[in-house]
């Protein structure tokens, strides 16, 4: 059974845009996934449909193995943390800390507790400093990390991001991409994130789904997708620049396999350039 799955969702909007057409999506337990397309793809519209926001009205949307429905709404979001692409729709009390308190206050959990959770939280987002502030004063950058903190303090089985790198400065993305990797390893959650940083894809995910006009155009292992140069031109995306880089060597005559990683392509170009013996 995996944690969630979507089974032929098919969305559209009052106003008749066919957001969702046909989507088939399974995160399955421990697997760090990235959803890819281009600007009005669905990935947010996706997104909504994980935790309850949007339900199902063609094909179903399972959150382990039970359809949501208005009934389990509540348990559904407990499990299904999501962080919106835009941290205004989901920030609004008058501090961090108490925003932060919200979700787990929510639950019912003593206030010792929450009061550890927020704590917790604000530590792995980096954020203690902000503590005190209102957050709406905050810059972009800053208050995508309350929004996430908000989330991960209800201690979700499954994280689900919505751009969570956009706005975010260098330090703040890697530190992110560091966390979510943490989060993975060290507590075996299942992260689902959209990104439009294909480079970020390919050090992150452990696969992929490519979406364009609501479908699912492709989806595999970041190898896979990345392959598929005319599936990806047709969805308007580029390559990895790394991957780019490999391909044009390539074409140049270079010995040079073509990955994906920094840490492939630092050793097997260093095995080109004759730098290192063995690949
Ligand atoms: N609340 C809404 N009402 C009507 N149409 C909407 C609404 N939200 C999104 N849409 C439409 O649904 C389609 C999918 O939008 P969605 O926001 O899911 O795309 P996205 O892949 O998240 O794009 P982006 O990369 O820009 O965030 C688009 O055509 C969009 O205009
Ligand atoms: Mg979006």
């Amino acid at each position: 059974m995996h944690l969630i799955e979507t089974k032929h969702l098919s969305y559209s909007y009052r106003d008749g845009v066919r957001a969702l057409d046909d989507v088939s999506f399974v995160a399955p337990r421990n697997v760090k996934i990235a959803v890819i397309g281009p600007n009005g793809a669905g990935k947010s519209t996706l997104f909504r449909h994980l935790n309850g926001i949007l339900l199902a009205r063609e094909g179903q949307v399972l959150v382990r193995g039970e359809p949501v429905t208005r009934r389990n709404l509540r348990e559904v979001r407990k499990f299904v943390g999501v962080v919106f692409q835009n941290p205004d729709d989901q920030i609004f009390a008058p501090t961090v800390e108490q925003d932060v308190a919200f979700g787990p206050t929510n639950l019912g959990l003593d206030e010792a507790t929450v009061m550890h959770r927020v704590d917790e939280a604000l530590g792995l987002l980096g954020i203690e400093h902000l503590r005190a502030r209102p957050p709406h004063h905050l810059s972009g950058g800053e208050k995508k990390r309350v929004a996430i903190a908000g989330v991960l303090a209800m201690e979700p089985g499954v994280l689900v991001m919505d751009e969570p790198t956009a706005g975010l400065d260098p330090r703040g993305r890697d530190d992110l991409i560091g966390f979510v990797n943490e989060l993975s390893r060290g507590f075996g959650m299942t992260v689902v994130l959209s990104t439009h940083e294909l480079d970020l894809v390919t050090e992150f995910a452990d696969y992929v789904y490519v979406m364009d006009r609501g479908a699912v155009l492709a989806q595999g292992t970041p190898g896979e997708v990345f392959e598929q140069e005319e599936m990806l031109r047709r969805a308007r995306l580029d390559l990895p620049v790394l991957s780019k880089l490999c391909r044009s060597l390539r074409e140049q005559g270079a010995d040079l396999p073509v990955s994906y990683t920094f840490d492939e392509v630092e050793r097997n170009l260093a095995v080109a350039l004759h730098l290192r013996r063995e690949p």
